[in-house]
């Protein structure tokens, strides 16, 4: 019954995959929906109708519900919710973060877990909170560690145990986790206590959190992001390899009002129309919507579908390539998602080792797209290209015959040799007309040629308006136009 990880497709460090428990199996990036019990306001099996095929419980609620706790033991989690997908059970670590205790333990949770036929387990780890001092993050990841070896010796290698990452603020200490975590066996890895950080929009220190975990966890992990479920940050998430996502946001927006977009929330008491392809949009107005008298099942229902549909979408996007394009819209929907986007591209030369080698496009999108992974991936292959005598730099001028080595001038990448002009990523990129960014990102690949080949005489071949700026920019350069 242990859990497997296959990746089919990579983009920047997000995959396309497929996780597989015993019979169950689920293509990730997924969203594991949470399910109360006690309030199911979209029952289990309408999920599954909805393709959903995965979701997340919580064991602790059921180990203490008069309702629920003999009926999960006798007849099973499965057919108590009615869902024959997979189902992750999370160990009441949640709830000791929210309420300061909990009354269980780790070996009687996960047996719990295990009796009621969940398929992957989760020990009882501490979700430090992020502002915790370090000496509190410390002690308790120490607990947490010694709870995750409790676990493998007690349940063996082969149950579907996950693993969670904690940490805190820490880099250090969440990669020290990560590795750690991934050097005891265990496939599938949560990075915990990140919800504080979530509902506080710090996705500057997300980002840092879960590129540090990243550091320590094997590539070969699956890696969910324990507590979030808004569908503007799975693009972010995803371009840094989590895998999981569990949303109790389709619900709880549901029951406040808040219509979800991929790119922000509404209020639905506030909207005049409905912009979105789901069912329920299709077929109400927003007056209509907000008379309801099932307004919050309706509501959750499209809170839910356009977050299923996001997944779909990164799936596609990490398929062709353009995982970028999708990050650099999603991120600029809100300007703390910008800050986390430039968090991540200051990680790119990290991301790099995990990017494919080919994409569908490179479409510029602005100054953020001189630091993508395949700008530095071209550059950091720049010292490899060895330039003859005499090299022209084409930047628009003339083409004479004498030169050794021809190359043009790529903005961002570089000086590329003209061989290599319809090679990835060149072949593919598409620019708009040169802008300050680009041309110093270029010109700094320039810079990288030259250092590489301090014998060579260079000239560039330039139109008559980059002249001077070319003749500033490379003093001992000849330029002609
Ligand atoms: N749900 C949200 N955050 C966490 C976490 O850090 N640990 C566990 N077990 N569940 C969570
Ligand atoms: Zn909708």
């Amino acid at each position: 019954m242990s859990i497997q990880f296959e990746i089919m497709h990579k983009d920047i460090a997000g995959r396309v995959g497929r996780l597989t428990v015993g019979d169950k199996r689920i293509r990730t990036p997924a969203l594991l929906p949470v399910v109360n019990p006690h309030i199911q306001i979209i029952p289990p099996a309408g999920m599954a109708a909805m393709g959903i095929e995965g979701l997340i419980t919580n064991a602790y609620i059921f180990s203490k519900s008069a309702d629920f706790r003999e009926e999960a033991l006798s007849r099973g989690l499965h057919s108590v919710l009615g869902f024959d997908g997979l189902i992750m059970t999370d160990s009441g670590s949640f709830q000791l973060s929210v309420y300061g205790s909990v009354d269980t333990t780790n070996e009687t949770t996960i047996s719990f877990q295990r009796d009621i036929g969940s398929d992957i387990w989760v020990p009882l780890d501490i979700p430090t909170h992020p502002d915790a001092p370090r000496e509190t993050v410390e002690a308790d990841l120490a607990v947490t560690m010694s709870r995750l070896r409790e676990a493998k010796e007690l349940f063996g290698d082969d149950a579907p145990l996950a693993g969670p990452v904690q940490g805190g603020l820490y880099p250090d200490l969440r990669e020290r986790a990560g590795r750690e975590t991934s050097e005891l066996g265990f496939a599938f890895c949560p990075i915990g206590a990140v919800v504080p950080l979530l509902e506080g929009y710090r996705y500057k220190e997300l980002v840092r959190s879960v590129i540090a975990a990243r550091k320590g966890l094997s590539s070969a992990a699956c890696v969910h992001l324990f507590g979030a479920g808004h569908p503007s940050m799975f693009a972010l998430a995803v371009a840094m390899g989590c895998d999981i996502f569990d949303s109790a946001a389709y619900a709880l927006y549901a029951r406040e009002g808040r219509y979800i977009t991929p790119s922000g929330t509404l209020k639905l008491a506030e909207i005049s129309e409905l912009p979105c392809a789901c069912s329920v949009c299709r077929s109400h107005t927003a007056d209509e919507l907000r008379s309801a008298p099932d307004k919050e099942r309706l509501l959750a229902y499209h809170n839910l579908a356009v977050t299923q549909a996001e997944i779909s979408r990164i799936r596609l996007s990490i398929q062709e390539g353009t995982l970028w394009d999708l990050v650099d819209e999603r991120c600029r929907s809100h300007p703390r998602l910008l800050d986390g986007y430039r968090e991540l591209l200051k990680h790119a030369h990290f991301l790099e080792r995990s990017d494919r080698a080919t994409k569908r496009r490179f479409f510029y999108r602005g100054d953020e797209s001189c630091s993508r992974t395949e700008v530095i991936k071209f550059q950091e292959m720049i010292p490899r290209i060895q330039l003859g005598k005499r090299s022209l730099i084409l930047c628009g001028g003339p083409r004479p015959q004498e030169f050794d080595d021809v190359l043009e001038l790529r903005p961002p990448f570089g000086a590329v040799p003209t061989e290599l002009s319809e090679t990835a990523p060149m072949g593919q990129s598409e620019v708009p007309e040169w802008d300050d960014a680009m041309l110093a990102s270029a010109f700094a690949g320039v810079d990288a040629l030259l250092s590489a080949n301090p014998d060579t005489d260079v000239t560039f071949s330039t139109t008559p308006d980059l002249l001077d700026l070319i003749r500033r920019r490379f003093p001992a350069a000849q330029v002609i136009s």
